[in-house]
């Protein structure tokens, strides 16, 4: 491949996953495109915008005009799809975004890489496609879709588009499902860097309900490097389920984060649970496994504390997002505002 283009490079898995790919593949250049919405934080790239295989281009999946110059610039050998509305949160208080990115947006990019004859696109989706499970069971690439938050019904949505475009048309597409990530560069609207970043300034923590929700947790990393398995040895056609084998209660996790960060169980403040929470997510990733010869490398424990670290190594970061500030960082860069 020399040319691929990434959406939501910007946000937490799209520029980790932007870094591994330009450190592991030295001759291949990379398009960002990214709308900067609150989520997209130009400042995650900083480090990687002066490489010559890189180059950014603001604008949205959903401006079919902008996606169609963008794919057409210069020969496109794949189209790796992570931009969203990502936090379901958000998502029960205004479903309209996610309707617009998640499905209008993967529709958008669905028929201008099929018009464009691009040999390969990739989904980057979620196993909250497949709904909750109880105590029991693991969710499969075989496990009927039933999400349940307009978050995961949208994401189910734009999977579904893509297997009618395979199916239909002969489209060359293929999609990931993977569990909940943690590592640098996430929002700190998700538990893992809100909780340490209220912990870090002496907060408390939000824990919904009881904390008895069940979370499989992997690393970025192992995402990244399976979303690029994908890409280079996947089926067209076929799902993979990637997660970490590292299932926890929402208050086991919390407290795990208060212990390594010198805090107490008083930092611990029980809300009003999420409606609808889904109770358990636990991912079988066998395939991906056999089929790909993927396979997490990092392990929960020592994830974590590199994660704490780099959260306590850059609490301007955190602070430039709290404050707004991280929103100047573009006009500073390309002499506009962002709105
Ligand atoms: P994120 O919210 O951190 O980043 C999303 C990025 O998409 C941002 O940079 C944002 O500016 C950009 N974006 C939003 N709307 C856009 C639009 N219309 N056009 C162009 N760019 C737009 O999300 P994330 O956690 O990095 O997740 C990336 C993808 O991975 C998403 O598709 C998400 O559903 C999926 N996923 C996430 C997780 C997780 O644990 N975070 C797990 C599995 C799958
Ligand atoms: P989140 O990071 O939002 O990911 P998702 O909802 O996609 O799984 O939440 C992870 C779990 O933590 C989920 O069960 C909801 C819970 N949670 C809290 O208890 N408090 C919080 O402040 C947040 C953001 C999440």
């Amino acid at each position: 491949m020399q040319r691929i283009i990434v959406t939501g490079g910007c946000g937490f898995i799209g520029s980790n996953f932007i870094r591994h790919m330009l450190t592991q593949h030295p001759g291949l250049s990379i398009v960002n495109i990214d709308a900067l919405t609150y989520a997209g934080n130009l400042e995650n790239l900083r480090d990687v915008e002066s490489n010559a295989n890189y180059e950014f281009q603001k604008g949205s999946i959903c401006d079919r005009e902008f996606i169609e110059r963008v794919i057409s610039e210069k020969p496109t050998d794949a189209v790796i799809n992570f931009a969203a509305e990502s936090h379901v949160d958000r998502s029960i208080l205004d479903s309209g975004p996610f309707v617009q990115t998640n499905i209008v947006g993967t529709q958008v990019l669905l028929d201008v890489c099929r018009s464009a004859k691009v040999p390969r696109y990739l989904q980057v989706s979620t196993d909250e496609v497949y709904g909750s499970l109880g105590a029991e069971g693991f969710f499969t690439e075989e496990t009927p879709l039933a999400p349940n938050s307009p978050y995961s019904s949208s994401k189910a949505a734009a999977d579904l588009l893509v297997r009618g475009y395979v199916h239909t048309f002969g489209f060359p597409g293929l999609i990931t499902r993977c569990s909940n990530n943690y590592g640098p560069y996430q929002f700190p609207e998700k538990l893992i860097p809100l909780f340490i970043s209220n912990l870090l300034r002496g907060e408390s923590v939000p824990v919904y309900g009881k904390g008895d929700n069940v979370r499989d947790w992997i690393h970025v990393l192992d995402h990244c490097r399976g979303i690029e398995a994908t890409l280079l040895r996947g089926k067209v056609g076929e799902v993979y389920n990637f997660g970490g084998r590292t299932e926890l209660q929402n208050i086991e996790l919390t407290r795990m984060l208060i212990k390594l960060l010198g805090k107490t169980d008083e930092s611990i403040r029980y809300v009003t649970d999420r409606p609808g929470h889904d109770l358990r997510y636990a991912i079988d990733c066998a395939k991906a496994e056999e089929e790909l010869g993927w396979q997490p490398q990092v392990g929960f424990e020592a994830g974590l504390q590199e994660t704490i670290d780099w959260y306590v190594a850059n609490q301007d970061w955190v602070e430039r997002i709290r404050s707004g500030a991280y929103r100047s960082y573009y006009e500073q860069q390309y002499g506009e505002r962002l709105a």
